[in-house]
């Protein structure tokens, strides 16, 4: 591989969306931030230099990091933030992965700008297990407020109260022609007839989860989270904040319209508000007969959206990640554990407000704010980072009593719910190398059905089960698929269900395990993974690069 050297500027910027101008840190003045390109084998090599009074650090999220923890980038978990004037360079090898990830801030809701594709190609003389597309175009889906997003999680934090939903998705940092003023604002994807597209999608959405169809087209998922999957088709994919999905798009040989709609709009499951909006992006036949293009606006806007399932369909969601399912063959195997070293059954959920009389609720902030926990610990972010604590062996930054299962066992499926006992600190749990993990996380719908987008760092894992109820630890693992089950690094917790995990813990260091709807990692839906060193020396965590900040 080669070194591919970038540089973040971080700076401000004005940017107009729904006709309303605001100032956003961006890196480089770019909003949706800059592409990052690498091939599997290559060493990335990031200059962060911070302009701005904010605080920033950044996260690649869904690289492995092998021995590189350093670079990883979570405030607080493996780095102290990078202060105004201060910068730090992340450095990491890109080892046994291609396809589609990418990279966002990760400190408070600094991602709601600050994100961007990570694009790995194959190595050299290194070909797709499927036909080259035509073209590959990424497609990022966010969330645009009007308000100033640090206000608005701010605001969340000392009411307790919902923080205010988004005004808007965008594709590409477009809202597109449904909403106010946004017609000019529209994501157009150019196409020729009869030739295959691959769209790199990534969900950068801060909360929630996202359907997306093209009207009359269908598609073939070939990837997730930057793993070949056994190709599927469909109409419509369902895409958690944190996972990336690259389909392959057909066009038609004769299309009988230039124009077509693309559109996303959110699954939920839970109660309370959110942004039941739509976003539309247009595809646009190139080198179709004159007679038939009709690209006025008045024409576009007539133009059918496509048909997605309703907010609420959850069976839909069931059966499409059902369908995920790893290559497992010669030259792609999946190495699923077959025998487990320690077995985990994680609560995710969150918690109450205001708390019922005989329980304790201490989220993050205090007793009488909202909180959102795992185990029913909401987890408390040190003031130090976790990694490097580990690594002077400081004491008295966090606990390594993590529960292996839940403080207050309870029927999770129940309404209502009886389990809202909170109770909070910075707890980690101890792997020694090499563990074999598996990890049951069951949602527990104190606060509707919610479905949690659960993401791990440093590591992928298997998703061997998945079912609706209380996960039944006699007869569920019988059906465990432990030959072909799909491998990614984020995997939505099923609402009023529970899903099964597993993976083997070969990268020192301290692994950040969270909730990716941002709302519910700032009130505590997080914990970590401390992996100790093996024996052999490719097996430990190197010392800090001289240039990690400090808090
Ligand atoms: Cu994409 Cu810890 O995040």
């Amino acid at each position: 591989g080669v070194t591919r050297h970038y540089k973040f500027d971080i700076r401000l910027k004005n940017v107009t969306r729904l006709c309303q101008t605001k100032t956003i840190v961006t890196v480089n003045g770019k909003f949706p931030g800059p592409r990052v390109v690498a091939r599997e084998g290559d060493r990335v090599v990031v200059k962060v230099v911070n302009h701005v009074s904010n605080n920033v650090s950044f996260h690649w999220h869904g690289i492995r990091q092998i021995q590189s923890g350093w670079a990883d980038g979570p405030a607080y978990i493996t780095q102290c933030p990078i202060q105004t004037s201060q910068s730090y360079v992340y450095n990491f090898t890109i080892t046994g992965q291609r396809g589609t990830l990418w990279w966002h801030a990760h400190i408070s809701w600094m991602r709601a700008t600050l994100y961007g594709p990570l694009i790995i190609y194959p190595q050299h003389n290194t070909s797709y297990p499927f036909a080259k597309p035509h073209k590959e175009v990424p497609i990022i889906f966010g969330e645009w407020w009007n308000a100033n997003t640090e206000a608005v999680i701010n605001q969340s934090l000392v009411t307790g109260a919902g923080p205010n939903v988004s005004d808007s998705y965008t594709i590409n940092g477009l809202p597109g022609p449904l909403y106010n003023c946004s017609a000019k604002d529209t994501f157009k994807l150019k196409v020729k007839p009869g030739k295959t597209y691959m769209l790199r999608m990534i969900n950068a959405a801060l909360n929630d989860d996202l359907f997306f169809s093209i009207a009359n087209h269908s598609m073939t998922v070939v990837e997730a989270d930057a793993v070949y999957v056994k190709p599927f088709e469909t109409d419509t994919i369902l895409i958690t904040p944190g996972q990336t999905t690259n389909v392959l798009l057909k066009t038609h040989p004769n299309p009988q319209q230039t124009t077509f709609f693309m559109a996303a709009r959110p699954y939920f499951t839970g109660q309370g508000t959110f942004d039941n909006s739509t976003i539309a992006g247009i595809l646009m036949y190139d080198n179709v007969s004159a007679s038939i293009s009709s690209s006025s606006n008045t024409l576009i806007k007539n133009l059918p959206i496509p048909t997605l399932p309703p907010i609420n369909s959850t069976s839909f969601v069931a059966n499409f990640t059902n369908k995920f399912r790893s290559l497992a063959n010669a030259r792609f195997p999946a190495n699923v554990p077959q025998k487990v070293d320690k077995h985990f059954f994680f609560t995710v959920g969150l918690g109450s407000n205001p708390c019922p009389k005989n329980q304790t609720c201490q989220g993050p902030n205090n007793s009488s704010k909202f909180s959102a926990s795992v185990n029913n610990v909401s987890m408390i972010l040190p003031t130090t980072a976790l990694l490097q604590s580990y690594f002077k062996k400081s004491n008295g930054v966090y606990t390594t009593d993590f529960p292996s299962v839940p403080l207050v066992p309870f029927n999770y499926t129940g309404t209502p719910p009886n389990n809202t006992h909170v109770s909070n600190g910075t707890k980690v749990v101890v792997l020694p190398f090499n563990t074999s993990v598996e990890l049951v996380m069951q949602g527990t719908s104190i606060l509707g059905a919610e479905s949690h987008p659960l993401h791990l760092h440093g590591y992928n894992f298997y998703v061997v089960g998945q079912g609706f109820g209380n996960f039944d630890p006699k007869k569920d693992p019988a059906n465990y698929n432990l030959v072909d089950p799909v491998e990614r690094n984020t995997i939505g917790v099923p609402s009023g269900g529970w899903v099964a995990i597993r993976f083997l813990a070969d990268n020192p260091g301290v692994w950040f395990m969270h909730c990716h709807f941002e709302v519910h990692l700032s009130w505590g839906l997080r914990m970590a993974w401390l992996v100790l060193d093996g024996e052999l020396p490719n097996q430990k965590l190197p010392p800090p690069p001289a240039d990690l900040p400090k808090c």
